[in-house]
């Protein structure tokens, strides 16, 4: 297995692995379709292997009750999600390093060594092999997924997700069945909050299919998804962007703080500029009018001025 960090660290030809996000409403099919994935995968001679983050961090999926003021418990859960992309990260730098040594206490390290199992095994006639992590959880916020996004960036690695989409009331059919039922209202709160992929928004996303759960999955919807990771393998992301997408925050940033300096100081003078007025005595309809041309005025000033902070570069 030491060949693994030898193999991320270069390939001529394409990745050395790929993650890739499966998102979607709890029930909504994502580990039938990562073991039949996984399956697909064999036949094409890459490791896949799911990471099922409700075996993981136990008991998670209840955690988003209690809405976005517990921010405490917002607050726990990134942190074990962020455990689980190190125990990743950790896997990508040195495969041998094993999870005893990290002391990450954060996830269930029996469920954690037993995913990773059959990457490490015998079972593959290669290391040179593409690797495959197939992230299995709900994923409703984009920022969850961008965060797997960072880390595939960092190592160079494919990514790709796939929005499992089905109808509420199909997920709820097949929540009876589960081992682990989700409560009502969970799934409620997490219809409400999902938003998937939008490659047209977020550029990042590019890389994203739906697929329709509600009914079976068919033939060709795997075979979607298999050309989906084949193209992701094939153009793994670059660390470079990495920079530039930082210095855009910081510009932005910038102009969003000087721009708020420049509408406090303007809103001091039209207020000043206003009480001159009243003491003239003017009509109330050109008090009104004044208002509004030196609220124009403001606004005019503070986009231009927007404009020409984001230009400068
Ligand atoms: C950890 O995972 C193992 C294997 O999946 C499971 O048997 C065990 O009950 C889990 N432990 C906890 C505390 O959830
Ligand atoms: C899921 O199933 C359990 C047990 O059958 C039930 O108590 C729960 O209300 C169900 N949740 C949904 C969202 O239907
Ligand atoms: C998904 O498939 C089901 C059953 O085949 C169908 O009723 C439903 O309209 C489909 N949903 C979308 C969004 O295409
Ligand atoms: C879906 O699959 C299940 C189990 O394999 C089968 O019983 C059912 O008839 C299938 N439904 C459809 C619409 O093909
Ligand atoms: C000032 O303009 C903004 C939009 O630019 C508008 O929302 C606001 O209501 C205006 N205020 C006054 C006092 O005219």
């Amino acid at each position: 297995m030491r060949d693994m960090a030898a193999a991320v660290a270069g390939r001529a030809d394409g990745a050395a692995g790929c993650l890739c996000v499966l998102c979607g409403l709890p029930a909504a099919g994502k580990s039938t379709l990562a073991s039949r994935i996984v399956c697909a995968a064999a036949e094409q001679g890459w490791r896949g292997i799911v990471v099922p983050y409700d075996n993981l961090i136990p008991e998670h999926a209840f955690r988003i009750k209690g809405g976005e003021d517990s921010q405490d418990m917002h607050t726990e859960w990134k942190s074990h999600r962020r455990a689980v992309l190190q125990c990743i990260q950790q896997f990508l730098e040195d495969p041998d390093v094993r999870m005893e040594q990290q002391s990450c206490s954060l996830i269930n390290n029996t469920a954690w060594e037993k995913c990773i199992q059959s990457l490490t095994s015998e079972s593959f006639p290669s290391d040179e092999a593409p690797f495959l992590f197939l992230l299995d959880d709900n994923f409703y916020y984009p920022s969850m997924r961008y965060e797997v996004f960072q880390l595939a960036r960092k190592y160079s690695l494919g990514f790709c997700q796939i929005y499992l989409q089905c109808d509420l009331e199909s997920c709820m059919r097949r929540n009876h069945s589960r081992s682990q039922p989700i409560p009502a209202d969970v799934m409620m709160e997490m219809a409400k909050r999902l938003e998937p992929p939008n490659p047209e928004k977020n550029s990042w996303e590019t890389q994203s299919l739906s697929i329709n759960t509600s009914s079976n999955l068919s033939k060709c919807d795997i075979q979607r998804v298999m050309d989906l990771i084949s193209s992701a393998l094939n153009n793994p992301l670059s660390a470079a962007e990495d920079n530039t997408e930082q210095k855009e925050a910081d510009r932005q940033k910038c102009a969003n703080s000087v721009v708020h300096q420049a509408d406090q100081a303007c809103r001091r003078l039209i207020s000043e500029a206003m009480k001159t007025a009243k003491d003239y005595q003017i009509t109330s309809e050109d008090m009104r009018s004044l208002a509004t041309h030196l609220n124009e005025s403001k606004a005019g000033l503070l986009h231009h001025l927007r404009q020409q902070l984001l230009q400068e570069a």
